[in-house]
């Protein structure tokens, strides 16, 4: 959108430690304090207000969208972070190319009645001598941790910091990162946070491909190509309900699937169990979680299914 359009959407209030800005229905304000943010989610919580809080990343879509229509439909008052958290790359160049445009995610959830986004910068989550880091054991080495070693510790890092910072009754994750979901369970349960987790459904384009900021960096064709993943899901899931119970037929039955698209390149099938990510031989009474990555190009795309529990 233009820079005229969103001055039409926008009209500025000068504030001046935080960006302000009013449209024609509701008053949002960015703030870009920690201090800040901690003192007035402390001031909204003595007024017993209930607060929601969606920690993201920007670059805004409409799984993000999901989570926030769920907090509104919630709480009292909605939280979005856009922070786009050092800690969680590996490579420094992949955080440096990250996309972040703070205009046009404030752009986009100007119409969703979001009350706030906490949008700091990295020096205001990371001091000069910031040592401490949160490390949720063993989740965080499986699966996509095995390709991105410290990822996790990056997340649950931030994650703890935005908690402490704003204390929301409510934060809410999406299905699509199961593993970070089973992590930030875990890292609340463990750490007593006063929040409770809720987690969304994955969003979907039309082929089936699950929503990700991704999925801009695909071409055409392998955009197309991509939507074998869910087909592959599916398919797996389609064979549970038949019967199926074996952990290694169902994966075998999903890489077939995938190897039917030449463009696409399985890096992991996983059946395991969703709170603590451990293998699983059979399908049993309790949920399990199938998760695979694929490569398409340069692209690694990650998506999950959770299979039905047995009747
Ligand atoms: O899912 C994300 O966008 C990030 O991992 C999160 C939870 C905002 C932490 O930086």
């Amino acid at each position: 959108m233009s820079h005229t359009v969103f001055r039409k959407m926008f009209r500025s209030r000068n504030c001046p430690t935080d960006r302000s800005v009013l449209t024609d229905i509701y008053l949002m304000e960015i703030i870009s304090r920690q201090q800040r943010m901690a003192s007035l989610a402390k001031k909204l919580r003595r007024e017993n207000k209930v607060l929601g809080f969606v920690p993201t990343m920007g670059s805004l879509h409409e799984g993000h969208l999901s989570l926030i229509q769920k907090a509104r439909q919630m709480c009292d008052v909605v939280i979005v972070s856009v922070f786009v958290n050092p800690a969680q790359f590996n490579e420094n160049s992949d955080f440096e190319s990250y996309p972040r445009d703070l205009t046009s995610d404030a752009e986009y959830l100007a119409p969703y009645d979001v009350d706030y986004i906490y949008a700091p910068e990295a020096s205001e989550i990371y001091g000069e001598d910031f040592t401490t880091f949160v490390t949720v054991d063993d989740i965080s080495e499986k699966l996509e941790g095995a390709s991105r070693p410290g990822h996790f510790r990056g997340v649950a890092t931030v994650v703890t910091i935005l908690f402490n910072t704003i204390r929301p009754d409510f934060g809410y994750f999406g299905q699509k990162d199961a593993q970070q979901v089973a992590v930030v369970k875990r890292l609340v349960r463990d750490l007593k946070f006063d929040t409770e987790v809720i987690v969304m459904p994955i969003v979907r384009e039309e082929s089936g491909l699950a929503l990700s900021s991704r999925n801009s960096l695909l071409n055409d064709e392998d955009r197309a190509a991509a939507a074998v993943i869910r087909k592959s899901l599916l398919t797996a899931e389609r064979a549970v309900e038949k019967g199926e119970e074996d952990a290694g037929t169902i994966m075998q039955i999903v890489s077939e699937v995938l190897e039917s698209e030449s463009s696409a390149r399985t890096d992991y099938i996983a059946l395991v169990d969703p709170d603590n990510l451990d293998p699983l031989e059979r399908i049993g009474d309790g949920p399990v979680l199938l998760a695979v990555a694929v490569r398409f190009g340069d692209v690694r795309l990650i998506d999950n299914i959770v299979l039905q529990e047995k009747q």
